[in-house]
């Protein structure tokens, strides 16, 4: 689309479709065509999903309360959606992107998402949510900058570099999701990308000057591994996560599980030559361990990269996260809690296929979605409660389109236990949460005694680590229909996920946008009439 196109574009879009976003505040026009293409990664010929022909897609970058108008062409041959991992779509989660709240954009139509990113500020990124997507590429990085004159807490980066990482398979994605809807499991992923590339022979490089400081915008946007990254020679100094900046600790290394979103500090102190970023798989056996590097290259570099890339950590330290800058903290320990929920899970089979799920229940999604139904009262979609609120673990697994029920400004304690070897790691969409506790074993009301409800860390992204549980405490301040799911991705498409339903009786625009405009309309909805804004 030329330039002027554009711009006629935006103005008529400006007029017909936002009426809902902060109108006062600025806009930022996207303009989206999503294609398969030919990329080589790992050196072998790969179909990926490009965004205006770029593998990994376009950075969205934005100010806080920028309204984002993202106008999405959908040219493969077959049902596409974005969603928006950490952008919280405050009072609009018809715009998630997810197939609990959006129709998916048919071949050859077009959905323009419009959006804000609403008192947030950090470090996220999108990615495309159905038909196992993700393992083609599709994602790009997202990041929210302060508004001018509101303190950050370092100065300035002499530049922000977005780096994407993970895990990845040189198998086309629809073999691997043909696998999954067999009912077998994924094999071992072939290798780890950094911002596309793999182990073809060009390596992702970042030039930086010697002596100045630089941010690392890190997001894991793998489908299963967590991931450790360092820096030859340099320490990283953690300045965000998620959303939230936090006091600046150094480290020598890094653990980022899939889903998860940081930001790091790096200063170019070390002699002129080239350094290697090592990216590595984290709780595998050494057989398994695959490693991909990246180079940091200093502008007046004396030497290529030498040696071997650092080796990652080998005692392994579990580490609950780190803790807020102390600025405008939030007395969120002195909240009442309204309701525990209580998450466990076991890999089962159903009717002798691999599933996955939440307290007993498989996800499926329904023909409609639940967005759509909810709003246009059509019955027999979902049934509130089609999941409970506590499980032990032992509970046979049935599929259902499973849907939690909350209350709007409620405010809920979820425990994540996992009773598996492996990790895992789970995100709310539509919320930050404060982490408030982590530890071995198995979660009783007395481990209460041990959390953090002073300075926890507010994110959208948890680990939950093998044999052990996590809690978060959640203030259901934005009504809608939210997804809270595993981010293993396999284990997402196989039913590990539910959508919590956060739900006001007042059904007040004040508390929740109405259908946009230019909702697409499918399965039930369609053919139904949008209302006139009120
Ligand atoms: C390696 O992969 C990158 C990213 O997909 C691509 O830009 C480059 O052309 C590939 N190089 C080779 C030699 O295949
Ligand atoms: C598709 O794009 C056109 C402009 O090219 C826009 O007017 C229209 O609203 C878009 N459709 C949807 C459903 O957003
Ligand atoms: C929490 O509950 C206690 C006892 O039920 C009550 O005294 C206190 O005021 C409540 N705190 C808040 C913030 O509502």
């Amino acid at each position: 689309m030329g330039k002027w196109r554009v711009m006629l574009w935006a103005v008529l879009v400006s007029h017909t479709l936002i009426e809902f976003v902060g109108a006062e505040d600025p806009y930022r026009f996207f303009d989206w065509t999503i294609t398969y293409g030919d990329i080589y990664p790992m050196g072998v010929k790969q179909r990926g999903i490009l965004i205006n022909g770029q593998f990994p897609g376009p950075d969205i970058e934005c100010v806080t309360n920028d309204n984002l108008i993202i106008n999405v062409h959908n040219n493969l041959p077959e049902p596409f959606l974005l969603s928006w991992n950490g952008l919280q779509q405050r009072r609009n989660s018809f715009e998630d992107g997810v197939y609990g709240t959006t129709c998916p954009i048919p071949p050859g139509k077009n959905f323009t998402y419009i959006m804000q990113a609403k008192d947030q500020i950090g470090s996220f990124y999108y990615f495309p949510s159905l038909s196992f997507h993700k393992a083609a590429g599709g994602f790009g990085g997202i990041r929210i900058l302060s508004r001018p004159r509101i303190p950050v807490p370092f100065p300035d980066p002499a530049a922000d570099f977005t780096l994407l990482i993970g895990d990845w398979y040189k198998s086309d994605h629809a073999r691997l999701r043909r696998i999954l809807d067999y009912g077998r499991m994924l094999p071992y992923p072939d290798g780890i990308l950094i911002n596309g590339h793999g182990t073809n022979g060009s390596a992702a490089s970042f030039t930086v000057e010697q002596g100045k400081t630089y941010r690392f915008r890190i997001s894991n946007v793998g489908l299963r591994n967590s991931l450790n990254i360092r820096f030859q020679g340099h320490k990283m100094k953690l300045v965000e996560v998620e959303g939230t900046h936090t006091l600046q600790t150094t480290y020598s290394s890094l653990d980022v599980h899939v889903g998860q979103s940081y930001s790091v500090l790096v200063t170019a102190d070390q002699p002129a030559q080239d350094f290697y970023i090592a990216v590595s798989t984290l709780f595998v056996a050494s057989k398994d361990l695959l490693t991909t590097t990246g180079i940091l290259h200093y502008s007046n570099s004396q030497k290529p990269v030498f040696g071997l890339p650092p080796p990652g950590p080998t005692n392994h330290i579990r580490w609950s996260g780190p803790r807020p800058n102390p600025q405008g903290s939030y007395h969120y320990g002195l909240i009442n809690i309204s309701r525990t929920v209580k998450l466990v899970n076991r890999p089962s089979q159903v009717n002798g296929k691999q599933r996955y799920g939440v307290n007993g229940v498989s996800f499926t999604p329904s023909d409609t979605p639940l967005k759509l139904a909810d709003f246009f009262k059509i019955d027999g979609v979902f049934r509130v409660g089609s999941i409970p609120d506590n499980a032990d673990g032992h509970e046979p697994l049935h599929l259902d389109t499973s849907v939690m029920g909350a209350d709007f400004r409620s405010f809920l304690e979820i425990v994540f236990e996992n009773q598996e070897k492996t990790i895992q790691s789970w995100h709310l969409d539509g919320y930050a949460f404060f982490v408030v506790g982590m530890d071995g074993g198995t979660w009783t009301t007395s481990s209460r005694t041990q959390y953090n409800l002073v300075d926890a860390v507010s994110r959208s992204t948890i680990q939950v680590y093998p044999r052990s549980w996590t809690a978060i405490y959640v203030s259901l301040d934005n009504v809608g229909m939210w997804n809270l799911r595993s981010e293993y991705w396999a284990r997402q498409y196989l039913g590990q996920q539910f959508y919590l339903r956060v739900y006001s009786p007042v059904e007040s625009p004040r508390d929740e946008y109405s259908i946009p405009k230019n909702a697409l309309l499918c399965g039930r909805a369609s053919g139904r009439t949008i209302p006139p804004p009120a």
